[in-house]
């Protein structure tokens, strides 16, 4: 196992946008570690309702305010990122059963790719357990209250990119 003295971790996601739950996690995080990179992935083939710059604004503007933290976005593999930024670990949010199949085959991909990444998984608060950022587009999109699910600088530019669709 990699033996570094600050252990750095990466929260690394599609965050399109950021929500709530997202943001309970990475304070989860930030209590277990001297530094949590959260790293927008650029996925392009996923088709993102916000550019890799928008969805990085909005983490920064929605965690300024917990301690050690940074925000970044990547390319290509997770495990090479990892490996870049020295990091130990990999979190992921797990909601609910429904998300352990996929997580789990991603986190033995990943340790398969680099043994020593280790990854590993928090729960958010109950009220979260059903909040996707998918959900939080779909309400945007057809006007539904999205008070509670996101930060209110996130609702802004949800609201805005919905006007000009
Ligand atoms: O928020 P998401 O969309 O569930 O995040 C998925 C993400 C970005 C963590 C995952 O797709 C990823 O790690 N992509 C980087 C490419 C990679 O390393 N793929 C192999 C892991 S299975």
């Amino acid at each position: 196992m990699k033996q570094n003295n600050k252990k750095i971790a990466i929260y690394p996601g599609s965050f399109d946008p950021i929500t709530n739950g997202h943001i309970d996690i990475i304070k989860r995080a930030s209590l277990l570690f001297d530094h949590v990179i959260v790293a927008v992935a650029n996925n392009e083939q996923k088709r993102p309702l916000f550019s890799e710059n928008e969805r990085v604004e909005m983490i920064t503007e929605s965690i300024r305010e917990i301690p050690h933290t940074t925000v970044d976005s990547f390319k290509g593999l997770l495990v090479d990122y990892a490996r870049q930024n020295n990091a130990i670990a990999v979190i992921r949010g797990l909601r609910a059963v429904s998300d352990f199949e996929y997580e789990l085959q991603m986190a033995l991909v990943n340790r398969k790719l680099d043994e020593q990444l280790i990854t590993v998984f928090l729960m958010p608060h109950e009220s979260y357990s059903y909040l996707n950022s998918s959900i939080v587009k779909e309400l945007a999109l057809l006007n539904g209250n999205i008070d509670c699910f996101v930060p209110e600088y996130v609702k802004t530019r949800l609201k805005n990119k919905m006007r000009k669709k």
